[in-house]
């Protein structure tokens, strides 16, 4: 019996893998070029975590010494599970509970259902955030967000957000649009999307840089991301730079997995890692060097945390010649990173519920849409009109967001390790040399980052601050 699982209206056109699971013939979308899942791949990791992130951690965890450790786990662990992920996605070419099954026995599908559940959960905070920046991008072009000091920035800023229609109204066009790519299909919705997406985002940050570090007065921000501050540095820092890097590389949670089930077997799947964490760490550091310079050029406090995207910079843009252009600029470009990754987002109970459910691809994505648009209104109300409710001291959105960087993504990311590194070795090893026929001189030191020091890394990390942190939510 043949059951065609996708129904992308252009399948046709598409090149397709067929695969035997079950002993059922699946059909299954591909990407269409090597460039095309490289841009799928950035624009999942490139996101609101890069650029609305990253500056305001590294501006407040001690600068360039923040972005060494940074740097030093994205070279390792990060580039370790993420050619892990990979690797288990076009090896067993499903969605990340079938495949966490499929490689290490039924015992192992939680690992894949705490993946969809987190996808589910990041999304339901993700698409408030970008509903926040498709706000700011048509406030700026209005003029209604543009001007003023850094008080009246914030107040304009905190009415937004605390507003109880006004943010979910946005979401929802966030969601609409997300969901409308992804109903598109792989290849013709995601990939299409991407490569034009992608390149622009590049060259908007791009633009931006230049701006800014052409600043009078940007020399300190400059300097500020140069020199370490090492006595800034503690257990903490380093928590939050592993943190930081799992989330922003889109690790432990299924989205690499379900991308890479749909790459072709020929494609190189280390150097395509390497330039996704490329892309990654560049974006970052150069999101750094726009947001900081500029934020010092204007005497502002470079460790003003998350209102340092929506307030800090506003209040720099509107004392620059041309400012206007270039605040709508930056937020279309924060729109395009967070869209991009949100389509990954989705993509993974999609690709859950079509395989294991039998759902269409219509169907699957629209139910995605209607659980998470619920799940994001308790979201947005607790910046506003539930404030007050809190559960171990933290709102709706606050509590998510902590519980998917501290928890959700580190076990996420210990159960890839062990997966690969013990229980499914040989098959993974064998897939990043493409059977044999790429060498891979460094795979020793892959397999042992990935059998041990991934997991302890990780538990340390995940355990060390642990006390702490119930002793200040009790
Ligand atoms: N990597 C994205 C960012 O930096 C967030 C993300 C996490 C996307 C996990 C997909 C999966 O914003």
């Amino acid at each position: 019996m043949r059951i065609y699982i996708s129904n992308s209206k252009s399948e046709s056109e598409n090149t397709f893998n067929s695969h035997n699971l079950d002993g059922l013939t699946m059909q299954r979308e591909q990407w269409g070029s090597r460039f095309g899942f490289i841009m799928a791949a950035a624009g999942s990791a490139v996101g609101l975590g890069n650029v609305w992130k990253f500056p305001y951690l590294a501006g407040s965890e001690g600068g360039s010494a923040f972005l060494i450790i940074y740097i030093a786990f994205m070279a390792t662990i990060g580039i370790g599970l993420m050619m892990a992920e990979i690797a288990i996605g076009r090896s067993s070419q499903l969605n990340p509970v079938g495949a966490f099954r499929k490689l290490g026995g039924a015992a192992w599908s939680w690992a894949g259902g705490l993946g969809v559940l987190t996808a589910i959960i990041i999304l339901s905070y993700y698409s408030v955030i970008g509903g926040w920046t498709i706000a700011y991008f048509v406030d700026t072009i209005t003029g209604a967000t543009f001007g003023g000091s850094a008080e009246s920035l914030g107040s304009q800023f905190g009415a937004l957000v605390s507003d109880t229609t006004r943010p979910l109204i946005y979401d929802i066009i966030f969601l609409g649009l997300t969901l409308a790519v992804v109903i598109a299909g792989v290849s013709a919705g995601i990939e299409k999307a991407v490569k034009v997406l992608m390149p622009l985002l590049f060259l908007m940050l791009i633009v931006l840089v230049a701006r800014s570090v052409t600043l009078d007065g940007a020399s300190a921000g400059i300097d500020f991301l140069m020199k370490p501050k090492w006595a800034e540095v503690d257990m903490g820092t380093v928590s939050a730079a592993l943190g930081q890097a799992f989330f922003s590389l889109s690790l432990g949670m299924g989205a690499l997995i379900t991308y890479g089930s749909y790459l072709d077997k020929k494609t190189n799947i280390r150097s395509s890692a390497a330039w996704v964490c490329f892309l990654d760490t560049f974006v970052a550091v150069l999101a750094g060097f726009l947001v900081l310079p500029a934020v010092f050029a204007f005497g502002f406090d470079p460790s003003a945390g998350p209102g340092l995207t929506f307030i800090t910079l506003p209040a720099v843009f509107s004392d620059m010649w041309g400012g206007q252009l270039f605040q709508a600029f930056f937020f279309f470009m924060l729109f395009v990173a967070a869209i991009t990754s949100s389509i990954s987002l989705v993509s993974i109970p999609v690709s859950y519920f079509t395989e294991q459910f039998r759902m269409s691809r219509v169907g699957a994505t629209l139910t995605v849409g209607v659980i998470v648009f619920l799940l994001s209104i308790p979201c947005s109300l607790s910046l506003g009109i539930w404030s007050g409710h809190t559960l171990f001291g933290y709102g709706v959105l606050d509590l998510l967001s902590n519980t998917v960087d501290w928890y959700l993504l580190p076990i996420g990311g210990v159960a890839v390790s062990v997966l690969v590194g013990w229980v499914a070795y040989d098959k993974i090893a064998a897939e990043l040399t493409n059977q044999g026929e790429l060498p891979f001189p460094m795979l020793i030191v892959w397999k042992w980052i990935m059998r041990v020091v991934a997991p302890v890394a990780i538990a340390w990390v995940l355990i060390g601050p642990l006390w702490e942190r119930l002793a200040a939510a009790a």
